[in-house]
């Protein structure tokens, strides 16, 4: 079986994109992520993104790429990457969306940067703040 493999990255919604086509990603996202065995979660605070995913090694790496390449979003800033360590943590998820209306939350979450071994920590406490969406 392949290694899991993660990823957790910020970006910035692109000018000219407005929060009805982070609609069109999470439907898209979802389907796609069922045929790659990706699961994971995507906040969204109508300007900033963070999101989680995790999956096969080669699905993570398919996804990095397509997601490198997505006009939709700018300044993609790699929090964490590489070996998931300890298995899913979001197995019941093809992709979680979560809303916050609070807008220095995930800006805090980009530039506070926790260290790595206390990133997931600080992730799941973020999640507690946020607002999940159908
Ligand atoms: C913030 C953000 C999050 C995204 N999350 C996912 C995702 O979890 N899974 C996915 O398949 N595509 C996601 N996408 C869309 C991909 O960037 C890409 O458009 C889509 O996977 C199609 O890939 P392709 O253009 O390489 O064919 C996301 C896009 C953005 C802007």
């Amino acid at each position: 079986m392949e290694e899991l493999h993660h990823l957790l990255y910020t970006s910035i919604i692109a000018p000219g994109f407005g929060p009805g086509c982070v609609v069109d990603i999470v439907r898209v996202a979802r389907s796609r992520n069922r045929a790659l065995d990706i699961t994971g979660v995507l906040v969204f605070d109508g300007w900033h993104f963070l999101q989680y995913v995790e999956g096969p090694r080669s699905s993570i790496a398919a996804l990095t790429a397509s997601l490198r390449k997505d006009p939709r979003h700018a300044g993609m800033a790699i929090l964490l990457e590489g070996r998931a360590p300890g298995g899913r943590r979001f197995s019941d998820w093809s992709m979680g969306y979560a809303t916050s209306g609070d807008d220095e939350l995930l800006l805090r979450f980009g530039t506070e940067r926790p260290a790595p071994p206390e990133l997931m920590g600080a992730f799941s406490r973020l999640l507690l703040e946020v607002d999940m969406e159908p």
